[in-house]
């Protein structure tokens, strides 16, 4: 039986020619020597069970219409229970094509064309499209930057409240930050919402990636949340099947989901594509071993980072890593542009990250580093970077 030691992780697989965007893609855009460290999924392969499951059900030549299972809901109750002490009942899952998907309808069903829509920024890039898309107002309530970590804004959250936001679309964990929001944060973002009377659109897609000793603190645990918030999670990231295009909402309040079922079916909006099914299932069902090796994984990639910082571009800035694969790094030192940053990193050293621009223009001067890969592309990639970043 295969362990999922380091010698596992650092073997890698290779990707190339898979129709993936984070090859593929950036080759044909940049050509074949461009090493990419950008869009946020891993050069891990997924748990073995899951490939399994997937060619299993693929020989079965027939693939007619499909309904989700008892096992496609039991598997993702099970999972976060027993990963985030969250506890869920059938009833409170719906099935999503993706989270993208979940954001945008929550917009559509808790605000009305023209509501305003509370975002933290720097935050992922579509947070800002499923607002704009939908013809309401984005307000903006930036994180607070110390040092190298970031904070809530709690006063100016209340005076966006006060302002007449109906909604907050909340990143938790918190990319590109890194951070996983606690307990107590959590609660007062709650508090603050239930007393404006505005609702909680809350991703956790990143809720398996929160290193010891910080957990995972999911929304719908927080007092009161029920009735505020609602929960998008998915085993995409966290199994590296973003591909299969899965994922679910949580919801408690009936009358929450109740809109959001009724806008999906009125938009067209289906899920359960049947190797999504499948594949998902097994992830939640055989990954546990797996995932409890690549966290471990993660965690020296994330002290190889620090480590070559510190060493070698003590300018540099990077942020705290409580979760996530993703690391922020602020290159405001160096007084340059994100067009000469991108010009310096793809062209001039061969390396490829994510414009800090992605997450707003709080991100100005800032790239996001992904470290889901072997060690050994990871050194490669900070040797790149160094050439890239050095002070003149
Ligand atoms: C915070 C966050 N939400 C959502 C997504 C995308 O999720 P999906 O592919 O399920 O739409 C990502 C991918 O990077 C992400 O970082």
């Amino acid at each position: 039986m295969e362990t999922f030691d380091f010698s596992y992780f650092d073997r890698g697989i290779d990707r190339v020619g898979t129709d993936c965007e984070k090859w593929d893609f950036l080759r044909l855009r940049e050509g074949a020597d461009v090493l990419p460290m950008w869009v946020a999924d891993m050069d891990f392969p997924s748990p073995p069970a899951v490939s399994e499951a997937l060619v299993r059900r693929a020989q079965h030549a027939t693939y007619g219409y499909t309904e989700p299972i008892d096992a496609d809901f039991t598997s993702v109750i099970d999972f976060w229970q027993r990963h985030h002490g969250l506890t869920l009942t059938k009833e409170e899952i719906t099935l999503l094509p993706c989270v993208v998907t979940g954001l945008r309808m929550g917009v559509r069903t808790m605000t009305q064309p023209g509501d305003s829509v509370i975002i933290q920024p720097p935050v992922y890039g579509p947070f800002f499209a499923s607002i704009r898309d939908n013809g309401r107002q984005i307000v903006e309530n930036p994180l607070l930057h110390s040092g190298d970590r970031w904070e809530m804004e709690f006063d100016g959250l209340e005076n966006c409240l006060r302002g007449g936001a109906k909604l907050l679309l909340l990143c938790n964990p918190h990319n590109p930050v890194g951070r996983a929001w606690d307990v107590d944060e959590l609660t007062r973002v709650v508090e603050l919402c239930a007393r404006y009377g505005a609702k909680i659109v809350c991703d956790e897609i990143h809720a398996d990636f929160v290193f010891t000793p910080k957990r995972h603190v999911p929304i719908l645990s927080i007092p009161g949340a029920e009735h505020v918030a609602i929960s998008l999670a998915a085993a995409s990231k966290t199994f590296n099947v973003a591909g299969l295009k899965q994922a679910v909402m949580f919801a408690k309040d009936e009358a929450m989901r109740a809109a959001i079922v009724q806008e999906m079916t009125a938009c067209g909006v289906v899920s359960g594509n049947q190797f999504a099914l499948v594949g998902t299932r097994a992830c939640y069902l055989h990954g546990d071993a797996w995932l409890a090796g690549l966290k471990e994984y993660l965690k020296a990639s994330r002290e190889i980072v620090y480590d070559f910082i510190r060493e070698r571009l003590p300018h540099i800035g990077v942020s705290e890593l409580e979760a996530t694969y993703l690391m922020w790094l602020d290159c405001r030192s160096l007084g340059v542009s994100g067009e000469e940053l991108r010009r310096r990193t793809i062209k001039g050293a061969g390396v490829a990250l994510t414009d800090g621009e992605f997450f707003g223009t709080q991100g100005e001067g800032f790239l996001r580093l992904n470290i889901g890969c072997p060690h050994a592309q990871l050194r490669e990639a900070l040797a790149r970077l160094e050439k890239a970043l050095k002070k003149d």
